[in-house]
């Protein structure tokens, strides 16, 4: 007589772990999810990630505080990373990777439009980190416990990878809500989040749009906190005290760190071409997002440098001069262009190279290292530049030459803003220096002391000024 196996009790050769250790044999004798099923519900997932993608990308320019600007750029990141595993996996599963742009429901479209067209930062946040993304979370959970886990094993891999980075960008955003959200702005708010939940209910009868009546334009115009101010001032020039060999490296660092900070720019700039350029292979965007996110790195590694030297960075002036005029002035394009003619000219001898060789010599083991990852971004970046944007202008040389073209039109607004009463130009130098210095305990140079270099004296298109990226 036949014993017969059951599936609760059957024992792997001396109680090895069963099946590759992916599961039990009890949960794989039942059946889970067709292809078909699993394919329609990574495509969910896939148009849930790319309108999170979308919002953390296009909110990080109007966004005025610095710690969600950052956190954005992280998140718009990580996003692109899910969206691009999901890409490849559908595409393994007998489908080409078509129909990955529709629209799996007119309430989740309204859902997602709502959110992208919040009218303030408390409001995003709100729709973001307590509706979108535990929505979100919950469809890879209900996915994971439905999908065969030996079967659609690709797939459970990306899902449970993609709830690890969920769970963290959940803690960030619970944490800000809890910082910037009342309960009386919630209580305002009340309407709006219930429309949110209505969306989520597809099930449910249809919705109004509330935010989204008005199609979303996105605001190209930068803005800032209130730690940053006087954001047109170009009264230090930092290139010009890097490059005078008479002054010593590790004074220099904190130019450095002053370059690094300012180039929160650089992510308010960036998320204007990615969400402008439309119609571009997916792997535009995601590298794109990626030279972003690692732009928004560059501009913490410049706060860290100056809190770990026990200085109040709010004294320098970390202006938005850059990203303002580019966004307002310039096409997605040409601001591409100026992008990559200025990591162009960092790949030179005297770019990122020898910013890594003044940190190392500085004697600042954290100021080194952060120049050295610096570089390495950059040539990334260079890299990218050449993948995306050089084969769309045709050749190395016309691409150079466009942006040294674009990069003219913007012309050296020094003056002007001075007129216009913007900025004076204040010399916020010796503010920083003399902080370092106090935190060093060494008395300041006097030579050092004394710079007061402007940007007043470029040539008249800026080029010389070399500012972000
Ligand atoms: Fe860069
Ligand atoms: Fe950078």
């Amino acid at each position: 007589m036949n014993q017969n196996i059951d599936p609760k009790t059957y024992q792997s050769y001396r109680g090895l772990p069963p099946l590759a250790g992916l599961t039990t044999f009890e949960r794989a004798a039942q059946p889970g999810l067709s292809v078909e099923q699993c394919v329609a519900r990574l495509k969910r997932l896939h148009y849930a990630l790319v309108r999170l993608h979308e919002i953390f990308t296009a909110r990080i320019t109007s966004e005025p505080i610095y710690e969600l600007k950052n956190g954005y750029s992280l998140h718009a990141y990580l996003c692109a990373e899910h969206i691009t595993a999901i890409r490849t996996r559908v595409s393994e599963m007998r489908e080409p990777p078509l129909g990955l742009e529709d629209v799996p429901s007119e309430q989740l479209q309204i859902f997602f439009d709502e959110i992208l067209a919040a009218s303030s930062t408390q409001e995003l946040l709100l729709g973001l980190y307590e509706k979108a993304l535990p929505a979100f979370d919950r469809e890879l959970e209900r996915y994971l416990a439905e999908t065969h886990p030996l079967c659609d094993a690709p797939s459970v891999r990306i899902c449970r990878f993609a709830r690890l980075e969920v769970a963290d960008m959940l803690s960030f955003g619970q944490q800000c809500l809890a910082a910037l959200v009342d309960g009386e702005t919630r209580a305002k708010l009340a309407d709006w989040l219930t429309l949110l939940d209505a969306c989520l209910d597809e099930a449910g009868p249809p919705v109004q749009r509330q935010r989204s009546v008005k199609p979303y334009v996105y605001d190209p115009v930068p803005k800032r906190d209130e730690r940053f101010q006087d954001l047109w001032n170009q009264g230090v020039n930092a290139e010009a005290f890097l490059y005078d060999e008479s002054f010593d490296p590790r004074s220099k660092t904190l130019m450095m760190f002053f370059k690094r900070l300012r180039e929160i720019d650089v992510p308010e700039m960036m998320a204007s071409i990615i969400i402008e350029t439309r119609g571009k292979p997916w792997k535009y965007y995601r590298d794109m997002t990626r030279q972003l996110w690692d732009e928004a790195r560059h501009a913490m590694m410049g706060e860290v440098g100056f809190v770990a030297n026990g200085i109040d960075w709010t004294k320098a002036r970390i202006t938005h001069n850059w990203s303002t005029r580019l966004n307002t002035e310039c096409t997605a394009l040409e601001r591409h262009a100026v992008l990559f003619f200025i990591e162009q000219g960092l790949m030179t001898r005297t770019g990122k190279r020898y910013e890594w060789e003044i940190g190392v010599a500085s004697g600042s083991p954290l100021a080194g290292v952060f120049q050295d990852f610096d570089w390495a971004d950059e040539v990334l970046h260079s890299q990218i530049g050449r993948e995306w944007y050089v084969t769309e202008i045709g050749d190395l040389k016309k691409a150079l030459d466009y942006g040294d073209a674009c990069w003219s039109k913007i012309l050296s607004n020094w003056a002007e803003v001075r007129e216009r009463g913007w900025t004076q130009h204040e010399n916020w130098w010796p503010a920083i220096y003399q902080q370092a210095c106090q935190s060093w305990g060494i008395t300041p140079d006097a030579r050092v002391l004394a710079y007061s270099t402007t940007y007043e004296d470029q040539r008249a298109d800026l080029k010389s000024v070399s500012t972000s990226a």
